[in-house]
């Protein structure tokens, strides 16, 4: 009998995760729609929401300066940390090295959680004007150490909500005010957004 020795073993295990690895990525291509829901990744700096946004209450927008504006909420510059973190807990080796990005001009490399693919577009803007709020999409990111995505993010995801099956009731209200169109009492559920292909594939 051939007794597979300590070294081999290990390269024949890991050639194994290899090729499960590259079915894996095969399979995901042909079902892109594969969700990334419950992604948590770690990021270089321990960021917690639950301490800035939560425990002392700094608004979204103060940080994510687009989100009511544009399309992106975008993350926030560096500037935007040292405006307290130049005087806030510079003893914390979190802080030195945040500072120490600042002095080089090398901004934090931030892991990217939510992302849907390029030829999706999604407009903050238009929802958070009509009383989306954020944690409808985010889920509580206020009670969050470290940011996980809640949500599906899918197609089917967008419009169940678009299609009014999901809506919560005061977005209902908000479009109600400028479409009494929607409350059209033969229908099952009442569409409170496009669902037309090309306003999300443009
Ligand atoms: C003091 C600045 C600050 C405040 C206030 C803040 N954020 Fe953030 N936010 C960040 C930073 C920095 C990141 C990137 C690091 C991370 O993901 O934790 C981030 C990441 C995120 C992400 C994930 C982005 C991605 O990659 O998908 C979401 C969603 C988010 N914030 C929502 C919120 C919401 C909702 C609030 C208010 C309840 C809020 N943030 C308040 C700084 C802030
Ligand atoms: C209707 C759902 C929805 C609402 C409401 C929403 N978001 Fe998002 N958010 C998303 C989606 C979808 C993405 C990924 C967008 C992409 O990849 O183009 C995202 C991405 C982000 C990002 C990272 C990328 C970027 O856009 O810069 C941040 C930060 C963020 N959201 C913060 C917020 C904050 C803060 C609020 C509330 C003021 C909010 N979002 C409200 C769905 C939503
Ligand atoms: C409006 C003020 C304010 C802004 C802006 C701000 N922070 Fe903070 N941050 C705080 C306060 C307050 C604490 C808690 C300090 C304490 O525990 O005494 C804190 C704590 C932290 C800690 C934990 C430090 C430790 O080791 O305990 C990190 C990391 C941090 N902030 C990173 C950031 C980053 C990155 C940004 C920019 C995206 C940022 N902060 C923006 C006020 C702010
Ligand atoms: C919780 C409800 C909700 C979810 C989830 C949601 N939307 Fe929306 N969406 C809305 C509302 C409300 C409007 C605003 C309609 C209006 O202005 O009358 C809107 C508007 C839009 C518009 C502008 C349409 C136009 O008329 O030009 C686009 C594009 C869009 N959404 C894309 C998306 C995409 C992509 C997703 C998923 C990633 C998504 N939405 C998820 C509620 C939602
Ligand atoms: C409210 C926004 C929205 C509308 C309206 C919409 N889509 Fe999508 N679509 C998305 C999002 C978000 C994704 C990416 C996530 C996913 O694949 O589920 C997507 C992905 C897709 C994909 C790739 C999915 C896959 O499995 O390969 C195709 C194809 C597509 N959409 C076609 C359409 C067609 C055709 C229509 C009109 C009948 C349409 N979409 C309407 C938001 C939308």
């Amino acid at each position: 009998m051939v007794r597979i020795t300590g070294p081999q073993k290990a390269m024949a295990v890991v050639g194994g995760i290899i090729a499960l690895l590259v079915a894996g990525v095969a399979v995901g291509s042909l079902f892109p729609s594969a969700s990334n829901q419950g992604y948590a990744p770690e990021q270089p700096i321990p960021f917690s929401h639950k301490l800035h946004a939560g425990e002392n209450k700094i608004a979204c927008a103060y940080c994510h300066v687009g989100v009511e504006k544009s399309r992106h909420a975008t993350i926030p510059a560096m500037n935007v940390c040292m405006n307290c973190h130049s005087v806030v807990k510079t003893d914390s080796p979190h802080i030195q090295k945040l500072r120490q990005h600042y002095a080089e001009g090398k901004p934090v490399e931030w892991v990217r959680i939510h992302e849907l693919p390029d030829f999706v577009y999604f407009p903050h803007k238009r929802h958070v004007a009509k009383g989306v709020s954020c944690e409808t999409c985010h889920g509580d990111i206020k009670s969050m150490d470290r940011v996980e995505q809640m949500e599906p993010l899918t197609m089917g995801w967008c419009l169940d909500c678009h299609r009014g099956k999901t809506t919560p009731s005061n977005v209902v209200r908000e479009i109600l005010k400028t479409n009494p169109h929607v409350n059209d009492p033969g229908q099952r559920y009442k569409p409170i957004a496009t669902t037309s292909c090309s306003a999300c594939h443009q």
